[in-house]
């Protein structure tokens, strides 16, 4: 029988003991690793022998009976390294953990994110119009809030595209520039790429993030800055990079437009073309202020949406310049139904509940250390980027929420790339390698760009290869086959695929703004699954700050300042002064 292989020291070769929890909600966390099921799921974990040849070839109904829908979106987790009791297990486990509870509690507005003593509601960004009951939390009527500022986005984004808001010389807007990082960035550039089919003739977005001179430099290249927008897109307006990019972009503004001849150089111009070419997108409305942007041209949001969860927020303004309004409302609309499906579906027919005990399957039971995600859709293509911060910002944790330690593995690490791009890069080890690494295929039925070579539909010939690598991980081939083959028996071996290799399938109708929010919301929930059963505060973000403030301490040393540089460590000194020779 195949088996999948294990690292040496899996915690399910030494569980701790099980004493059965209390089922009270309390305010500190359920130790996960002390319930039944966690102990039953040990148990199980060690006798389990995975089969999916065996699996399919005994038991026609386990496609079936593993697939799932959540709105438009089929989920097929047949693939993966479960059997009907490892499922029920894993329900278990979340039940044990109170998921429903918590479930219940993000989507009301309890302060689940403890270390910031916040709600967290980006599921209200998505709420549609006069829901009622309404929503109000902490005296705040959240649905009006939102509501007010998604009307003015609207307006601006209408405004923009049809060209009655100009530049300051009359010009309309021609480009526009996000200017962001981490959430004000990720969350925006997928989709302005993933929606490529429904930007707007004439009109581009390009994004600024990195506070590499390069990045700003070569965005502004070739820009007429008479039809420039910039967007400065940052929650609190006191991201270093992004404050750094927004006062360079207005460098390139006034000397781009002064050159020109299109404005003079006084204060009274400067200031009526920042006015004309910034707007901002942020919590923090004085510090906008005082970055000289009018206040009237800032769209705000609130301490409750979480950088890595703001796409759907008015960070989400260049997106809505872009496809329109509308689309707009489509793509909130595709979050919502996910949101809807995971509030109100039972746990065993919850898709992100059930994708995110998997995940915790795969790491706490099976010993996986990362996960891929490998979109078959170009338009994908910075999908796993934007994923990278929502699960590993949000899940990479030591900690749990009321500060004891974590008891068992968090945070798996995501990544990946389009196919087929990827099949010719690192596959290789996902199919033969000594590592489990889990892995969604994501792809669409309907091809933005239908085209055909010769008779052949080249779209059909892509997700032939979508469906290709899932047999492939799962069934593999064995020596046998290789051998009928006429292989010479020396390079058997290598062609033995030992498959057993997990995936889940996720195949939607086409990439609509709204199938776009139907992912991301997926993701969202999978990542609050994971973060609910391991007892973390999956919405702050506290390991960030340390850098930050590091780089803040070092910048005079880096410039030269002899005492600063020489109160740091040995490395970091020495570093230092090579980079100050190298520079001359
Ligand atoms: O990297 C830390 C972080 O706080 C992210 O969570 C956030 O998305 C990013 O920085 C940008 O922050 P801001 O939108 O406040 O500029």
């Amino acid at each position: 029988m195949v088996v999948v292989p294990r690292p040496v020291g899996l915690p399910c070769e030494g569980s701790p003991p099980a004493p059965p929890q209390e089922r009270t909600v309390t305010h500190a966390p359920i130790d996960v690793t002390r319930t039944t099921s966690w102990a039953d799921l040990m148990a199980h974990c060690r006798v389990l022998e995975p089969n999916l040849r065996g699996w399919f070839a005994e038991d026609p109904g386990r496609a079936e009976r593993f697939t799932y829908q959540a709105a438009d979106l089929h989920v097929d987790l047949s693939k993966n390294l479960i059997t009907d009791e490892t499922r029920d297990l894993l329900l278990r486990l979340a039940e044990d953990v109170h998921l429903p509870d918590r479930i219940e509690a993000m989507f009301r507005g309890d302060h689940i994110n403890v270390t910031e003593d916040r709600a967290v509601l980006h599921t209200a960004l998505r709420r549609p119009a006069g829901l009622q009951p309404p929503l109000v939390v902490d005296g705040q009527d959240v649905d009006a809030d939102v509501h007010a500022v998604l009307a003015k986005v609207y307006d601006f984004a209408a405004k923009v595209r049809s060209g009655e808001w100009t530049g300051v010389t009359g010009k309309p807007v021609r480009t526009v520039v996000n200017i962001g990082i981490g959430g004000s960035d990720l969350g925006p550039v997928m989709a302005y790429e993933a929606l490529q089919p429904y930007v707007a003739d004439g009109l581009e977005v390009r994004f600024v993030s990195n506070i590499d001179p390069t990045d700003v430099a070569e965005t502004t290249q070739g820009l007429d800055p008479e039809t420039t927008l910039f967007i400065v897109a940052s929650k609190t307006f006191g991201t270093l990079e992004t404050l750094t990019n927004a006062r360079l972009a207005r460098e390139w503004l006034w000397k781009g437009l002064i050159a020109a001849g299109a404005i003079e150089d006084v204060d009274d111009a400067r200031t009526a073309a920042v006015s004309a070419h910034f707007v901002a997108v942020s919590t923090a409305l004085d510090k906008v202020a005082a970055f000289g942007i009018d206040p009237e041209n800032a769209f705000g949001f609130w301490d409750w949406v979480g950088g890595r969860y703001s796409v759907d927020s008015a960070i989400g303004t260049s997106l809505a310049i872009a496809i329109g309004p509308e689309r707009f409302a489509e793509f909130l609309a595709g979050f919502h139904a996910v949101d809807e499906h995971f509030r109100t579906t039972p746990l065993v027919e919850n898709v992100p509940v059930l994708m995110g005990l998997l995940n915790v399957w795969y790491v706490n039971f099976l010993g996986a250390e990362s996960h891929a995600v490998l979109p078959y859709s170009q338009h994908l293509h910075r999908f796993a980027a934007y994923l990278q911060q929502l699960t590993m910002e949000s899940n990479g944790k030591s900690v749990r929420w009321d500060g004891t330690p974590v008891t068992t593995d968090t945070g798996e690490i995501f990544w990946g790339e389009p196919g087929t791009n990827g099949q010719h890069a690192f596959y290789q080890l996902i199919h033969q390698g000594t590592r489990l690494i889990p892995a969604d295929f994501i792809a669409v039925a309907s091809p933005a760009h239908p085209l055909k070579d010769g008779e052949t539909d080249v779209h059909g010939l892509f997700l032939a290869n979508y469906f290709a690598q899932t047999k492939a991980l799962a069934f593999g081939k064995s020596a046998e086959e290789v051998r009928a083959e006429g292989t010479p028996e020396a390079i058997v071996p290598a062609r033995v695929f030992e498959g057993n290799r997990p995936t889940t399938s996720i195949l939607a109708p086409a990439l609509t703004p709204s199938v776009l929010g139907q992912l991301i919301a997926l993701y969202e929930h999978i990542t609050f699954v994971q973060g609910v059963i391991w007892g973390i505060d999956s919405f702050d973000q506290w390991g960030v700050e340390l850098g930050k403030q590091l780089a803040t301490e070092l910048a005079p040393a880096v410039a030269g300042e002899v005492e600063a540089l020489a109160s740091q460590d040995a490395s970091t000194k020495a570093l230092i002064e090579r980079y100050l020779e190298l520079r001359g």
